[in-house]
């Protein structure tokens, strides 16, 4: 230290004291030089499955109610979700597909079989709403479909007889039963999955005797452009994926995982309104695990499929809390806070990122359960926090991935610590999109961007955010949680410099 100066000394411990000190700048180096894969717009899917009112009340009011609706589908739910531009929905489910017979949900309603949802509170499912009318709902909200054959109780012949119901434009008797119920032409269903959780409610299966099981489903499992799916791994549980792909990769066209997150323990999930920063942090640090979970398993994957023709698809995901005070256990029905908009903002941003490997996600569930986009109680609508995150990262749908090197502060708390900014960005039509989640939330960002390869002379941004972390919106009350414009990113130079507010999820475009 001879030959320097205190000041100069001073400069260098500030230096390398800043990042820990909470006041350094944050760094975000985008490589539009260097694009990546696309991402696949299946990373913006929904998952409905006939449990609470997610389908019945959520979807599905029938044609005679006041609430209204065109076909039984409500109107306000439809035009909601048509805005949203949701690309695709998994259905009938989760646990209840693998006790799911579809004959039972087609036909003339009067004859069709009322059944007991043994997963879901025991309540009596009137089948409805079966087939035809998933596949008309899809088709009005503009979306592709996505079928869970039962494996767990159900049989070979009745996946095949039910695939080629729905698909085929062929002389047969199935195809002649889909016309005698009103249907001539086919639908187009490309995605089609055989079995879900069969390590769990699907079936309590090794994987090794699902591999095989899966292949013979696989074998009958026949439709032009058919995208088939195999039940994959419970969270971390990197051996279903490894035995997966080792005895049944050539077979399938994408492998499952499915993980939530729970701020507490099973038995004490917590509420999804009333909690602390302590429940805050818990929640993302648990969130975050989804980056090492797609990381590990996509490594796995990598050995038998170097070429990644298999995707992996996260095909059940969100936050998952105790349900609302007064409600049915069984129905699994939580509000949505702010709190939410990060966790969707965070997962999103994750499955952008490993765009090259993850071909799909659908959040759990769509309406009324677990992280829902909308929440309905009889005649009204509510468009919660993670419906607006939602929305504002539609412009990641189908555009090309760019890398971005993030360096950060971290968001501190005596629990620990994770990085206080989690980002991803592509570029669509000549506009680049940075969304970015700022997860402190008591501290805003600095944050400094430098576009690679790119000439830029506009900046314009939206933002998702509140004044408390546990803002949510509700029944006929002004919205809390929206999107806004956002002003506070500035370009010169072909430098932009922006400032994250705290507990926010933020959208930056530039052209
Ligand atoms: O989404 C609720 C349930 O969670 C699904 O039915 C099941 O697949 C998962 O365990």
């Amino acid at each position: 230290m001879k030959n320097v100066s205190r000041f100069q000394a001073f400069l260098i411990v500030l230096f390398f004291s800043l990042p820990f000190c909470g006041f350094s700048q944050n760094s975000v180096v985008v490589h539009a030089d260097k694009p990546g894969p696309k991402i696949d717009k299946a990373i913006y899917g929904h998952f409905a499955e006939h449990l609470g009112h997610c389908i019945y009340g959520g979807i599905y009011v029938g044609e005679k109610s006041d609430i209204p609706n065109i076909k039984g589908f409500r109107l306000d739910v439809v035009g909601a979700l048509k805005d949203l531009k949701v690309p695709l929905v998994r259905w009938p489910g989760g646990c209840f597909a693998d006790t799911y017979h579809w004959k039972d949900g087609i036909g003339p309603k009067s004859e069709r079989p009322s059944i007991i949802n043994v997963h879901w509170g025991g309540v009596t499912e009137d089948n409805s709403f079966g087939t035809h009318e998933f596949l008309d709902f899809c088709e009005l909200i503009g979306c592709d479909a996505y079928v869970c054959l039962n494996v767990g109780s159900g049989s070979v012949q009745e996946a095949a007889q039910w695939i080629e119901y729905v698909t085929s434009s062929n002389e047969s008797p199935m195809t002649k039963l889909r016309k005698q119920n009103g249907r001539e032409k086919p639908w187009n269903v490309k995605y089609w999955a055989a079995g879900n959780e069969t390590w769990g409610c699907g079936g309590s299966m090794r994987p090794e005797y699902y591999a095989d099981l899966y292949n013979q489903y696989s074998s009958f499992m026949r439709a032009p452009g058919m995208y088939k799916i195999a039940s994959g791994a419970n969270g971390e549980d990197y051996r279903w994926t490894d035995v997966l792909m080792k005895q049944s990769a050539s077979m399938m066209n994408g492998i499952s995982v499915h993980y939530y997150t729970v701020p507490g323990t099973w038995e004490n999930k917590r509420s999804a309104t009333q909690f602390d920063e302590k429940e805050w942090f818990s929640t993302m640090e648990k969130t975050l695990k989804m980056e090492e979970l797609v990381t590990k398993h996509s490594a796995i994957m990598d050995k038998y499929d170097p070429g990644k023709k298999v995707g992996l698809l996260v095909d059940e995901w969100g936050n998952w809390f105790d349900v609302e005070p007064g409600t049915n256990p069984g129905f699994l029905y939580q509000q949505n806070t702010l709190r939410d908009a990060l966790v969707a903002g965070i997962n999103l941003n994750i499955f952008n990122n490993h765009a090259d490997r993850v071909r799909m996600s659908n959040i759990a569930q769509m309406i009324n359960v677990l992280q829902s986009v909308i929440l309905t109680k009889e005649k009204e609508m509510v468009l919660t926090p993670t419906y607006y995150v939602f929305k504002m990262y539609n412009v990641h749908q189908d555009a090309t991935l760019l890398p971005l090197d993030l360096k950060c502060n971290k968001y501190t708390t005596e629990s620990g610590s994770v990085d206080a900014i989690n980002a991803s960005a592509s570029v669509k039509d000549g506009v680049v999109s940075i969304t970015l989640c700022n997860l402190d939330p008591s501290k805003s960002q600095n944050v400094s961007f430098e576009i690679q390869g790119l000439k830029l002379a506009q900046v314009s941004g939206k933002i998702v955010t509140s004044g408390k972390m546990n803002a949510y919106n509700d029944f006929g009350k002004k919205e809390e949680v929206t999107i806004a414009d956002y002003n506070a990113a500035k370009l010169s130079n072909g430098l932009v410099e922006a400032t994250l507010p705290a507990k926010s999820v933020v959208l930056i475009q530039l052209k």
